[in-house]
This record gives C-alpha cells, structure tokens and sequence, in this order.
C-alpha cells in the first residue's frame, strides 16, 4: 500500500478494512489493550509517515496530535462517532488536516437505546429484575412496581436533530404520546409527522396525539413526562440540566440523556435524584466517563448503561465504513463528510441495513 492508515482500535466487520486495503493504503489497527489510549500513545502510533487516522470519541484530538499528524504527512481524521466534542475542529484546519464523522447510520440505534431507556425507566424494569434475582418475590400485589404509562402523557425533546426527531417518532407513534420540543431550528418533517398520526388516530375514534415546538427549554421542562436530551455539546449546552432546571421539572418526570454526559450536572442530579424518590433517569452517558459521580450507581430511580447508544451490529459495521470512506476520500481526493448536519441520500436512516 502507498498510504498509511492508522486505526487506533479495532473496530466491528471487514468491509471497512477492505475498502482500505483495496484502495492502496496499508492499514496499522492498534493492538493495545488499554482502553484509553493517551495522545503519547497516539504520537507513538502516528510515527514519521501517516497520510490518516481513524479516532475514537475516548481520545483526546487537540492542536498537539493533530501536529503531529501534520508532520508525519497526514490529511485526514475520522471520529468513529457522530460526536466530535473531543476534537479540536479548528486546530485540525490550522494543521490542514480534514475531520470527519460518522452520522446517519447511528440514527435509528441510538433513537432506539433512548426509547429503550425511557420504557425501562417508566416500567422500573431493572429494579424490577434485581428484585426477581433477589429472590425476593413471594406474589403478585397490586402495590408491585407500579410505574408510569407513557400513553396520554408528553414526551420532550431537546435537540430535534436526527436522533431526537427518529426518538420522538419511536414515542409518538409506538406510544400514542404527545410531543413538546426544543431546538433552534424546526423540525417541519415532525410535525407533519405528528399531525398525521394525530388525524390518523382521531379518524378512529381514538385521542389524537398533539405536537407543539417549545419557545425555550424551560418550557420542556415544565411541560413533559418523559424528556430526552439529543443536543450536541459545546459551551452552550454544557449542564443545561442543573440544579435549577431540575427543580422546575415534575416530580415523577423521566430524564433521558443518550447525548453526553456533561449536558446534566451529574452531582446536581444525584442530590435530586435522593430527594425526589419518583424522578427517574435512564443515563448513557456520564461526566466524568468511565466513572460515575459518586452516589449515582446506588440510586434505585437511575438506570445506567455504559455509552451504548450506537451499539448494533449494523450500525457499528457502518460507522467503522463511513470512518474508512472519510479518510479514504479525503486521501484520493473526494470530499469528506464533516458537515453533521448533512443528509446524505445514502445513508438515510430508512435504507436498508447492506445484505
Ligand atoms: C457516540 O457517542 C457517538 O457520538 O457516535
Ligand atoms: C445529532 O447529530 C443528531 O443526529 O441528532
């Protein structure tokens, strides 16, 4: 191969690896096992020749490791992700060195993971199970694990984008619930959305299901049930949930956040999570990943799982492909996808999974 690329992890399936090799370039995957790698490490793997390397959101990808990717050659990195908060997009453009990421594919998954997080929550499933492996069930009780139905009740969106917008779907249309949003920018495909199923569900003779595009986020807040955070993370959005805004939400609200840990004010939550027995979180993602604020993994009302929101098999393979296709076109020439907002008609979230 005439190019170098390096993977600093291994990553699910083979088309990705093929599409490398095929494509002229050699292809190092780092083999070591610690989980984190440092930006030592990754100055390690880049050496003297590397024309692009494929990252992962654990990294740390500032001015540093981008000179150096600079000095050995480099014109590309991907994020193995569609979040790319632990890039430094402008230090990669001062090195001329082109980002990418891997949205579109993750979509439906991740939408998936917070549908499966907001029902879980709402049903106490996982307390529910702890207290069957207990062996603490000794007959039915009309007082056993009563928790909330979501039909009827509003669910919240903060963050309308792909995934926000394929979960508010998933709990409108699986759930018959109504839905409150916030984002900076309409979400009219939603709405129409929503409105139709409202019309559908009326035509027979069921409670229609409403839509309303919230003016700020306190309004969400105030307002919904079930509320589920997809905004991405920068200055603006860092602990948008705190102390306060905790405070004007209800009692018995669901919290979900599948976006990044540092959006919530994670010892904030805790303190409310104690002091509001009904309140209940489904967590993804944490502020100081891999560890938990202390007090957070004793608390019954919190359901935590470790940042899986993209973890299918199709979707995995698929990520690993579009971070290949971002170094490779960005080394033989063909644009790369760093706009996270694009719709690729490729890679809509209703294609079919590749045979
Ligand atoms: C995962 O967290 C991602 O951003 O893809
Ligand atoms: C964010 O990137 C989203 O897809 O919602």
């Amino acid at each position: 191969g005439k190019y170098r690329v390096v993977s600093t992890k291994s990553m699910p399936g083979t088309r990705w690896i093929n599409l490398l090799i095929e494509q002229d370039c050699r292809l190092e995957i780092c083999t070591e096992k610690k989980t984190i790698l440092s930006v030592e490490d990754i100055i390690a793997l880049i050496g003297d020749k590397c024309d692009g390397v494929i990252g992962q959101l654990t990294e740390d990808w500032g001015g540093t490791l981008f000179a150096a990717l600079s000095k050995a050659g480099g014109k590309a990195f991907s994020n193995m992700a569609v979040g790319y908060n632990n890039v430094d997009v402008n230090a990669a453009n001062k090195y001329g060195v082109a980002v990418g990421n891997t949205p579109g594919v993750l979509t439906e998954t991740t939408a998936e993971l917070a549908a499966s997080l907001s029902l879980a929550a709402a049903r106490r499933i996982v307390e529910a199970d702890g207290f069957m492996r207990a062996g603490l069930y000794d007959g039915w009780l009309p007082h056993l694990f009563v928790g909330n139905l979501l039909k009827g009740q509003t669910v919240g969106v903060i963050g309308a984008g792909r995934i926000g917008s394929a979960y508010a779907r998933m709990m409108v249309e699986g759930f018959k619930m109504n839905l409150i949003y916030f984002d900076l920018y309409q979400s009219t495909r939603l709405e129409k959305f929503v409105t139709a199923y409202g019309q559908f569900l009326k035509a027979n003779g069921e409670q229609p299901v409403t839509w309303k595009r919230a003016s700020s986020m306190s309004e969400v807040l105030q307002e919904a049930d079930v509320i589920s955070l997809h905004p991405v993370l920068d200055k603006t959005t860092y602990h948008l949930i705190n102390k306060e805004s905790l405070a004007t939400m209800k009692k018995e609200a669901i919290l979900i956040n599948c976006s990044r840990g540092p959006v919530v004010d994670e010892v904030a939550l805790v303190e409310h999570l104690k002091q509001n027995p009904m309140f209940r979180v489904g967590l993804d993602v944490f502020e100081d990943e891999p560890y938990m604020k202390p007090g957070l993994g004793e608390m019954k009302n919190a359901i935590v799982v470790p940042h899986i929101a993209s973890a299918s098999k199709w979707t995995r393979e698929g990520m690993a492909t579009l971070a290949a296709l971002n170094v490779l076109g960005k080394i033989k020439g063909f644009p790369v996808w760093h706009d996270p907002n694009r719709v690729d008609p490729f890679l809509n979230e209703n294609a079919p999974p590749p045979a």
